[in-house]
């Protein structure tokens, strides 16, 4: 039996520290800050949230700090390192050694793949990793996993596929690291540039019903989730590398056709063509739900390791 008690003080840094139960109980914790979200709350009266972002956001950032004003917490943090004393040459341990001494958590997000790790290291108070350059992005894959459950009432049983930038997107890590706890059918769908990192395989080895394809239109009649992602331009050390791959996926309505009726279409956003506006309307469009599932999602990890559950 998991118990609220073992979250507290304890780091979100990688999706690998969490078992099934723990998911589940921070999945059933989500759905209890509902109605916290709606009417508001003073669970965590008196705390401070430190987010510190190194890389662009919009909506891990502000779910973040939604859900703690939610919570009746305080927000201190920047959102550029360029107005932070990092530009004057302070190093990121020297950062986050200072910032916790401001706040009772921290929430970073910065360019590197130890970043996360490394801040975890130093500081005392806990850290929850908001992307870790391009290696995860585990409190995404939470509120993706949150957002599957509401829709389908399970995730056992389920053919997933995720699409488009596996090697550099930190979300489909995230979530393939997550979904070695439950008994789906993973399809890895994307052009052969941009396969799923070994590492990332290596780690969910034996745990993992996965098949590796290009070929989407033949695997989507059978789908009952598919997780459309971003071709992350800004990780590609070549723009032309970028260009020849960038279109390798685009969703609309006309292929949906032949999808099932109550196929859901997640992306963690922000999109750019991969799907077109045209799916919006549809039933099947589920990424504008998924983003408010973050809220509940961070609610709940932040109340958890702040120990106010
Ligand atoms: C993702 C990210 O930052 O990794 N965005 C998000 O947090 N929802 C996906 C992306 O940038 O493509």
């Amino acid at each position: 039996m998991v118990e609220a008690s073992s979250f507290k003080g304890r780091d979100v840094v990688s999706m690998l520290d969490f078992n099934r139960e723990e998911i589940d109980f921070i999945l059933d914790k989500a759905s209890e800050m509902k109605p916290l979200a709606e009417r508001g709350s003073d669970l965590l009266k008196g705390r401070i949230l430190a987010t510190l972002f190194f890389e662009p956001s919009t909506r891990t950032r502000l779910s973040f700090e939604a859900a703690m004003h939610r919570l009746g917490g305080g927000v201190i943090g920047f959102a550029q390192p360029g107005v932070s004393s990092i530009a004057k040459g302070e190093s990121f341990e020297d950062t986050i050694r200072t910032v916790e001494n401001y706040a009772d958590v921290i929430v970073v997000r910065h360019p590197e793949e130890d970043s996360a790790v490394r801040a975890a290291k130093v500081a005392e108070i806990p850290v929850i990793n908001a992307g870790s350059g391009p290696w995860e992005h585990p409190t995404q894959a939470l509120l993706d996993l949150h957002t599957i459950r509401e829709a389908k009432g399970r995730i056992d049983g389920l053919n997933i596929a995720l699409v488009g930038d596996l090697l550099y997107g930190r979300t489909v890590h995230s979530l393939a690291f997550a979904l070695a706890n439950y008994d789906v059918k993973l399809y890895l769908v994307s052009p052969p540039q941009l396969k799923m990192r070994r590492d990332v395989l290596e780690k969910v080895e034996g745990r993992l019903n996965y098949v590796e394809t290009g070929d989407l239109k033949s695997i989507l009649p059978e789908l009952d989730v598919l997780y459309v992602t971003r071709v992350q331009r800004e990780r590609f050390p070549r723009p032309e590398d970028y260009e020849a791959v960038k279109d390798a996926y685009r969703i609309d309505r006309e292929m949906l056709r032949d999808a099932r009726e109550d196929l859901i279409v997640m992306h963690p956003l922000p999109r750019v063509t991969e799907i077109a506006t045209d799916v919006d309307e549809t039933p099947h469009a589920w990424y504008f739900r998924q983003v408010r599932h973050g809220l509940y999602v961070r609610m709940a990890l932040l109340a958890l390791v702040l120990g106010a559950l």
